[in-house]
């Protein structure tokens, strides 16, 4: 086993560009002063800290007040053994090489002395900018104390002044103040409550809290190239019991390109703390670390998760709560670093307005009943945030301005709001690029519902059209990792020699068939129409990309086939077909409330995966119900995805396919041609609607004003009417608050500007906090029922109200062939992409 395990780890870490040479860091600036020292104390690490006499430049006292002992018993180091005092105010000024992040270090240890009684000192350290302490004391702590800043440094003269309290002295024993890598901090991270993207992390400073390498080793400044400590967790866990220690070799920790042991040395992804008994019976608990914090401010929670526990990709999710709210859920790590052992880590802010009972961090099972009951984490850090007067300790500044509220909130909706115009401005330059071709999109407009996104390669690409052979795609499949490579002879054994009575779905690119390989494994295969004008590098280029993508609710691809110039795609095959087929037109068994939630909950993972989960970030263009297809299970899968929305520019390389369907377009995309992940959004508003009121986004059988599923619902939703229309089928069974909450979700993403619509990490939260309602409605209805008579059951006005409201009311599971339709609209909703582009194009150029 252990082999095989080896055999996997080296498997998975080939396929991606994992680097883990350690590269110490080299600090651009280092001040190490051992503040009242005579002799110079080196320490373990090899790091010099100058003395007192190397160090006076630095300093501006009036006093000259030197304490040291010979040894001491409980200090790590010799930089505690002697210290300054400070009966006046008293500067350390120091000259910068390179702005940005720098480290700030102050130990303290209140040395036994004749001349003043630490114990007693009371004083404050600020900055220019920042207050770092503010009335300090030891408070009768015979330990050593450290405090570590993170400063993001922008003048080239930096200053820490130490500033006694009346009748009081202030101390220190020594200083850092040294360069941090700028990849430290990222602008970005989560927001809890609701869960959501928040930038502007780096317009704070920051105090270190809590750094524990969970269920490891204390890591010492000796084992961290960037001086950091790491303790055990142990002493916050709440229930030891319910957890339990899993370590590996360091050297099996890989970092995914972008990380490296600057964030966290291999020692600490190496350990974690896991479920205790999570094999063996069927857990269902928290692991929950308690920590202390003051409430008046915000925190950074910093995890860092490895999966060292899993022997196969994609077997393990789980969720993160901090504060008792949704931090991550479903963290699937080998899905988002696509390999094991790989390095991760994630930022989570905490609002001062959560701190109320300190901080606590949980770690749980995931809610999908799938893969291993499990959950870990191998490190956390937690930062303070410094407040709205750049203070980390009491509520006023520098300069004695009061905080408002103690809290930061004014600073951070500032910050948002200018990160987001930040992003509009961006797209424009994309947006210009784009009209200056629209050739290349009429072109390209044939493509548009294959999965395969078009770069306009122009010439070169219709040039290279048939230069590969299969021999050469064989080569390509086994380096560049496209998933397996089908013969041609396989593919038509599978599909019956492409037998039409094997087509499961038509699209203006090519038949999806379905088919049987080799182990009797059902697979859908997609095959391009040999007309199309697809080249076939292009075509290589996308199984490229899109067998990196692996998401739970992702339809995944297994191979592909391009032996004599066919393009051919084989997915996994989804038994229970388009999730529209469930809601209307196909007499299936209706689904309920709660699984139509769950799919909605499904795709938007599948969503949300697409536009956060990959480094370039991909726009589907395509969302709608018949894009969303459901397994065995009813596990919602999306498909039909694959173009990057950050396609390099300016190299011939401009993605410019124009997808979309009508009824689920975009308002903003269809008026600026201005693509953003917003407009899936727009779109999955659409489909939400689809899943409450079970018709089609366009029924142009319907009277006028009812033709337009978003249009129509939103003025019934304004009334505040909306249950009027939704599913009969649903009336009685659907909780009302559950209900709002999801038409709510709706009506966000349909707002009329992409700024104003939700992140699908936004929409994914309302759904599940719309399914808790639903549940606990269903649980006491349960009760109830069995409680009262049977004669009770709840009726909704809805249906009371029917009928004197009909005239208003659509025709509820319009039939798609009803007779009345007109026959290129018929072919629009079976999202046949050259009719639909017919009118596409028309409307545009009006
Ligand atoms: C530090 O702050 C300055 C001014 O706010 C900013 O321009 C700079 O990008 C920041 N540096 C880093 C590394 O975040
Ligand atoms: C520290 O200890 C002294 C004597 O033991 C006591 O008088 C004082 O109140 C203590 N101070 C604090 C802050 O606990
Ligand atoms: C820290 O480094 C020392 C010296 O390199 C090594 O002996 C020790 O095992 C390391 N400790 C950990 C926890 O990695
Ligand atoms: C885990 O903690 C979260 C947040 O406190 C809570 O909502 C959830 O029910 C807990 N799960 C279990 C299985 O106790
Ligand atoms: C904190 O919450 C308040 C409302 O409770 C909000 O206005 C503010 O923007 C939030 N701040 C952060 C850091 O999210
Ligand atoms: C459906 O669920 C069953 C039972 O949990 C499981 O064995 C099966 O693998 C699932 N099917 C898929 C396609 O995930």
């Amino acid at each position: 086993m252990a082999v095989l395990l080896v055999l996997l780890y080296a498997f998975f870490s080939a396929s991606t560009a994992a680097f883990s040479a350690y590269t110490p860091f080299d600090p651009q600036d280092s001040f190490l002063i051992d503040c009242g020292a005579e002799k110079p104390a080196t320490l373990l690490d090899g790091r010099a800290f100058k003395t007192e006499e190397q160090s006076k430049q630095f300093l501006q006292a009036r006093d000259d007040i030197k304490v040291s002992v010979d040894k001491a018993d409980d200090v790590p180091s010799p930089i505690y053994l002697s210290a300054r005092i400070f009966v006046q105010d008293a500067t350390y000024t120091f000259p910068l090489s390179r702005p940005g992040w720098h480290w700030v270090r102050l130990h303290f240890y209140p040395l036994n002395n004749n001349i003043f009684d630490l114990m007693k000192s009371t004083f404050s350290v600020n900055t220019d900018k920042y207050v770092l302490l503010h009335s300090f004391n030891v408070n009768n702590d015979t330990n050593y104390i450290l405090k570590e800043y993170l400063l993001n440094i922008t003048e080239p003269q930096f200053s820490i002044k130490f500033l006694p309290m009346k009748n009081s002295a202030a101390f220190i024993n020594s200083i850092e103040v040294v360069s941090a890598p700028d990849e430290l901090i990222t602008d970005s991270a989560n927001e809890l409550s609701p869960v959501s993207e928040f930038s502007g992390l780096s317009k704070f400073a920051y105090q270190t809290m809590y750094r524990l390498n969970m269920g490891g080793p204390l890591i010492t400044a000796t084992n961290d190239t960037l001086g950091r400590t790491w303790t055990s967790d142990e002493t916050y866990l709440k229930h030891r019991n319910l957890a339990k220690k899993v370590s590996v070799e360091t050297t099996i920790v890989k970092y995914p390109e972008g990380l490296s042991p600057l964030i966290a040395p291999q020692t600490v992804y190496a350990s974690a703390v896991e479920m205790a008994n999570a094999q063996t019976s069927r857990p269902n608990f928290n692991v929950t670390w308690n920590f202390e914090a003051d409430p008046s401010f915000g925190y950074v929670v910093r995890l860092h998760f490895c999966d060292i526990v899993s022997k196969a990709l994609n077997n393990l999710y789980f969720d993160v709560y901090v504060n008792g709210k949704m931090a991550i859920s479903d963290l699937d790590l080998s899905a988002t670093l696509n390999g094991l052992a790989m390095a991760y880590y994630k930022d989570i802010v905490v609002n001062a307005s959560l701190m109320s009972n300190g901080l606590s961090v949980q770690i749980g099972p995931s809610k999908l009943d799938s893969g291993d009951l499990n959950a870990i984490l191998n490190g956390l850090e937690v930062l303070k945030i410094s407040n709205s007067v750049d203070s980390l300790d009491g509520e006023f500044g520098v300069d004695g301005v009061e905080a408002d509220g103690g809290s930061n909130r004014g600073t951070v909706a500032a910050v948002g709001f200018a990160m987001m115009f930040g992003a509009f401005v961006g797209l424009g330059a994309m947006v210009i690029k784009w009209h200056k071709r629209p050739q290349d999109w009429q072109k390209r407009n044939s493509f548009s519902s294959w999965l395969l996104p078009l770069h306009a390669g122009d010439t070169s690409f219709m040039s290279s059209k048939n230069s590969l052979g299969s021999h050469k795609s064989n080569f390509y499949s086994s380096t560049l990792g496209l998933g397996r490579y089908f013969s041609l002879a396989e593919l038509q054994e599978a599909t019956k020699n492409f037998d039409a009575n094997e087509v499961i779905g038509v699209g203006g690119f090519g038949n999806v068939y379905i088919g049987m390989i080799d182990d009797g494994t059902k697979v859908a295969v997609k095959r391009g129409n040999p007309q199309s004008e697809q080249g076939i590098t292009e075509f290589q280029t996308e199984i490229q990309m899109l067998s990196k993508l692996r998401h739970r609710h992702l339809v995944s691809l297994i191979g592909y086939c391009d032996e004599n110039s066919e393009m051919i795609l084989v997915y996994e095959y989804m038994s229970n077909g388009p999730f529209r087929d469930h809601l209307y037109g196909k007499n299936l068994s209706p689904l309920s409330w709660k699984q139509r939630l769950e799919i909605c909950i499904g795709s938007a993972r599948g969503l949300h995966y697409l536009h956060t989960g990959t480094a370039q970030g991909i726009i589907h263009r395509d969302v709608k119900t018949t894009n969303i297809l459901l397994d065995e299970n009813l596990t919602a899968k999306v498909a039909d995805f694959g173009l990057s929305k950050d396609t390099p520019m300016g190299q011939g390389h401009v993605s410019t396919a124009v997808k979309g369907s009508f009824g689920y377009l975009d308002p903003e995309y269809f008026r600026r041609q201005q693509l953003t992940d917003k407009s899936d959004v727009y779109s999955f508003g659409v489909v939400l609607l689809e899943a409450l009121c079970a018709r089609p986004a366009i029924n142009p059988a319907l009277p006028r004003e009812q033709v337009n599923l978003a249009d129509w619902a939103m003025q019934w939703k304004r009334k505040g009417l909306l249950d009027k229309i939704i599913d009969p089928l649903l009336v009685g069974s659907i909780n009302p608050e559950s209900m709002k909450k999801f038409a709510e979700a709706a009506e966000k993403c349909l707002a009329e500007h992409g700024v104003d619509r939700p992140t699908m990490g936004d929409v994914l939260w309302n759904l599940e906090y719309a399914l808790q309602l639903q549940e606990a409605f269903s649980q006491g209805k349960a009760a109830e029922d069995e409680t009262k008579s049977s004669a009770t059951v709840c009726t909704s006005p809805a249906a009371a109200d029917t009928t004197t409201t009909s005239d208003a009311l659509p025709v509820y599971h319009a039939e798609e062939g009803n007779s009345n339709t007109p026959a290129q609209v018929q072919a629009i909703d079976e999202h046949s992409g050259t009719a639909m582009f017919a009118q596409f194009t028309n409307l545009n150029g009006r």
